[in-house]
Formats: C-alpha cells, sequence, structure tokens
C-alpha cells in the first residue's frame, strides 16, 4: 500500500504454531505497529493461545483464535498473516478461504513506483525496495531491508531485518534469508533455503538447503516439501 493510501480497516492474524518453535508475537507486535502508523484501524488480533484473548495488542483486541475469521468476512476487513514462519503463514493461507489480504507499507519504507508487491505482503519500516523489483504474496520486508533493483522474490519468503540484496537477485518462494546477510548481484537463493544471519552469499544457494558464514556454505540439507 503506497503513502496516501486512505485509512482502511485491516485485521492481524497471529498463531502460535507448533511449528514455529514457540516464540511467536514479536512479529506480529510489529505488524500490528506498521498497519497503524499506515492510518490503518486494527479491528481485531486473532490467535490461537487462550491466555490472550481478551487482552490487547498495541491497543487492538484480541478476540479469539484464528478460526474466528469468518466472522468477518464480507465486512470490508481485510487481513495480514503477522506470523514470521514461512510455512505457517502458507498454512494458514490456504485455509482462509475468502479473505481479502491486505498489503502493508511502513510510511516510513520506499518502494519505487514501477516495483509491484503481492497480496499479503510487509514491507515495514526503513526498508526499500528498488525499481523493477518484483515481490511475491504474504511475503516479509523486515526492517531496514534492502531489495535492489530487479529483485525478483517468491511467495512466502521472509527477508529478516537489514538483509541486503544486491541488484538481480532470485530468491525462490519459501526462503528465509536471516538478519543481515548480504547478497552479491544476480545470486539464487533456492526455494525454501535458509540463509543465516550475516552470512554473505556469493554462489547460488539450492533449493531446501541451509547455509550460512562469510562467504556462505551449504552446511545440510532441510529435509521435506513444504
Ligand atoms: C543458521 C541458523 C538458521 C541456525 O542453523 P543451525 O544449523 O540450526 O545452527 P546451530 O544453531 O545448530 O549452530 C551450528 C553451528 O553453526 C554456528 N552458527 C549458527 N548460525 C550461524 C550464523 N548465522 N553464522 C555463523 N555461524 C553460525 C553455531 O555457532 C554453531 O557452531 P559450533 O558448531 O561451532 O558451535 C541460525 O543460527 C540463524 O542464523 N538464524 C537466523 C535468525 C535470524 O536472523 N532471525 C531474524 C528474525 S527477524
Amino acid at each position: 500500500m503506497p503513502r496516501g493510501t486512505p485509512p482502511c480497516r485491516s485485521l492481524r492474524v497471529a498463531r502460535e504454531y507448533e511449528a514455529s518453535g514457540g516464540r511467536g508475537g514479536g512479529h506480529g507486535k510489529v505488524a500490528v505497529a506498521t498497519a497503524l502508523e499506515a492510518g490503518m484501524e486494527v479491528v481485531a488480533v486473532l490467535d490461537d493461545a487462550p491466555t490472550k484473548w481478551g487482552s490487547s495488542l498495541l491497543g487492538a483486541p484480541v478476540l479469539g483464535p484464528v478460526s474466528a475469521f469468518e466472522r468477518f468476512l464480507q465486512k470490508d476487513v481485510r487481513f495480514v498473516l503477522a506470523i514470521g514462519e514461512n510455512r505457517v503463514r502458507q498454512k494458514l493461507a490456504s485455509l482462509m478461504a475468502g479473505v481479502d489480504w491486505a498489503t502493508l507499507v511502513h510510511p516510513r519504507a520506499y518502494v519505487h513506483a514501477t516495483a509491484s508487491l503481492g497480496e499479503g505482503t510487509v514491507v515495514f519500516a526503513g526498508a526499500i525496495v528498488q525499481p523493477m523489483v518484483q515481490v511475491g504474496r504474504h511475503v516479509i520486508v523486515n526492517t531496514s531491508a534492502v531489495v535492489e533493483h530487479d529483485c525478483r522474490i517468491g511467495d512466502w519468503v521472509h527477508l529478516a531485518s537489514g538483509t541486503r540484496l544486491a541488484g538481480s537477485v532470485e530468491v525462490g518462494e519459501g526462503a528465509f534469508v536471516g538478519a543481515g546477510a548480504v547478497v552479491i548481484p544476480g545470486k539464487r537463493l533456492g526455494r525454501w533455503s535458509i540463509v543465516g544471519a550475516g552470512a554473505v552469499v556469493v554462489r547460488d544457494i539450492p533449493d531446501f538447503s541451509l547455509a550460512y558464514g562469510v562467504p556462505a556454505e551449504v552446511r545440510r540439507k532441510i529435509q521435506g516439501e513444504p
């Protein structure tokens, strides 16, 4: 959503999900903050942890479990999957048929007019998305991440805070790029690959591989199709 978009209603969805390792919460907080800064009204937060029902998150009411989303359909409400774990966002999106997804851009992020952002994608404060970049659906461009010209980012990707992608980098669907990692121009990160924090990627990373270090080396394969 570019700057100047009129206020609209948005529903943030979070879930304490086993596959997320139970860390949940921090990403959702930033997503709510971003929606508010972008001039949206956050009408509800949905979270599967019963202990959170009835509480509030940055002033937004936590109303119940994710399964309650159907109550909000056809009410001019848009949703965001505010969950950092890529596989969990993918799974929930497939379960939430009929949802109108919001695209969130913090007012102090920069997204060039020729860049495209898919539905459900979030771009946090300080992030930069340069000309001709294509970003897929339900992608996280986290705080201060830089995505240089002509990059192509697949669906379900998470670019963690401070990621630096040089020009024409391709990131396959579901890949996770750790905080502060750097990728030199034209390299490809494979589907569902993981790049560790602080890595410097100077060679392509194959699909389903975990890599880290300077320069980044593949350390092991990741099992299982999403
Ligand atoms: C790479 C990563 C995914 C973990 O991979 P892993 O294989 O499970 O790694 P482990 O934690 O088992 O550590 C294995 C070894 O790698 C080292 N290591 C782990 N991550 C590393 C990294 N990013 N860079 C360099 N070395 C790393 C560990 O120190 C350990 O070394 P040792 O065997 O000498 O003790 C994780 O460490 C990481 O970098 N995650 C990114 C987190 C992040 O950026 N989150 C942002 C949220 S916005």
